[in-house]
């Protein structure tokens, strides 16, 4: 795979058939995890993990004794690791002969070297969002899953939520004529330090790797990945870009407008517009749990979804279900899809003027 090829016009995502029963219901035999870092997001996580019939919490590790133990404690992990000896606490839980899968939630800067370890080690791996800060790194570690037949997944969970996933039934349904444009936000106020890993350079951060991937992945799910995309962003004094605009053209003469922003509140939603009518997300637009379809002519109607856990469970019960399966990808988040995102990221960041220190290694 040549990283620095332009993202291709590929067929829209595939569709994950609504998860009709219990998500946490087991699917096949235990699955052991393990957790590397002690963060907001592995915090989540956990818990769905911990609500999976067919889960075992294996080991958590982090940077910190304190931190790794009181996770460990918190939710019920057998081991936990943390550095020592001139050896990380990330290498201990790969070295864990009783880890079958390992879910990565450190910075984005930190996903490739810690994916590669885990996949070294003979681990499967569920890697946080952004999955790498270049197409370059995600390329590296699909081969490696690849060559290696583990599993390897990007957390995206957006595309595994029921309500996600009848939105694209929806779209596809024809029910909206040709889908024409898509408009999608997501923005907050971070009122995080400079050195929090949103503002900090060294972690990958800034809107596009932390947030757009959320806007994108509703104008790849209504028209697919675009023939050409124009960006712009405000950088900040360190090189992030604070918020940023893009607009994707497809060759049939569809848009997509996708805007995300540190510094300011959004809705939140996306819209999908087509000939015959549109389709409007409930804030927010990564986990929605209300779906407006206004027909151009006819009755506007309000679907709404429940959610079990935490919402991380629809992810994890397809990582858990691929690997008692013995699956390397998953078909709702298949390896091309996530490359060719980076891809596009990184085309977007070539127009931006964009770098991290991931780039020159
Ligand atoms: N799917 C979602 O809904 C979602 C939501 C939020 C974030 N995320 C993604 O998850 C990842 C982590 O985000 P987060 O919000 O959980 O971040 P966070 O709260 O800052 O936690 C990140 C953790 O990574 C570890 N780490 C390793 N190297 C680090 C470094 N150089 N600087 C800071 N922390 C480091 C730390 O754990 P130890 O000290 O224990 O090692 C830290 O607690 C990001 O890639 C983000 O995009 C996904």
């Amino acid at each position: 795979m040549d990283p620095a090829a332009p993202a291709q016009q590929i067929p829209r995502p595939p569709c994950a058939a609504p998860d009709a029963g219990d998500p946490f219901a087991a699917t096949g035999e235990p699955v052991r995890w393990g957790v590397v870092a002690t963060g907001r997001i592995a915090t989540n996580v956990t818990h769905d993990i911990a609500g999976l019939e067919d889960s075992v919490l294996q080991a958590v590790s982090s940077r910190s004794q304190e931190s790794a133990e009181a996770f460990a404690e918190e939710f019920g992990f057998a081991s936990s690791y943390y550095d020592g000896d001139g050896q990380t606490g990330y290498q201990r839980l790969f070295d864990d002969p009783d880890v079958d899968v390992v879910y990565i939630a450190t910075p984005h800067a930190q996903h490739h070297a810690v994916a590669k370890a885990a996949l070294e080690s003979g681990k499967h791996v569920l890697c946080e969002k952004a999955f790498t800060v270049n197409a370059r790194e995600a390329a590296e570690l699909i081969d490696l899953a690849r060559t290696t037949h583990l599993f390897l997944m990007e957390a995206l969970w957006t595309r595994f939520l029921p309500s996600v996933n009848r939105a694209w039934e929806i779209i596809h349904s024809g029910e909206l004529g040709e889908i024409q444009w898509v408009q999608a936000d997501l923005g907050f106020p971070s009122d995080h330090s400079r050195t929090h890993r949103l503002w900090d350079p060294a972690a990958g951060g800034g809107a596009l790797l932390d947030l757009t991937v959320y806007p994108l992945t509703w104008a790849l799910g209504a028209l697919g990945f675009p023939a050409c995309v124009t960006a712009t962003a405000v950088l900040n004094d360190d090189g992030i870009d604070t918020q940023n605009g893009l607009t994707l053209t497809y060759g049939g003469g569809a848009q997509a407008q996708l805007t995300s922003s540190l510094v300011s509140a959004g809705p939140g939603q996306a819209t999908v517009s087509g000939s015959a009518g549109w389709l409007r997300t409930g804030s927010v637009l990564h986990n929605p749990r209300e779906l407006t379809v206004q027909p151009h002519q006819g009755e506007q109607r309000v679907e709404t979804f429940d959610q079990a856990g935490r919402g991380y469970v629809y992810e994890l019960r397809e990582t858990t279900r691929c690997i008692q399966q013995g699956l390397t990808q998953s078909p709702t988040m298949p390896w091309a899809d996530t490359l060719n995102t980076m891809r596009l990221l990184d085309g977007v960041r070539d127009q931006l003027g964009l770098r991290y220190r991931n780039d020159a290694e």
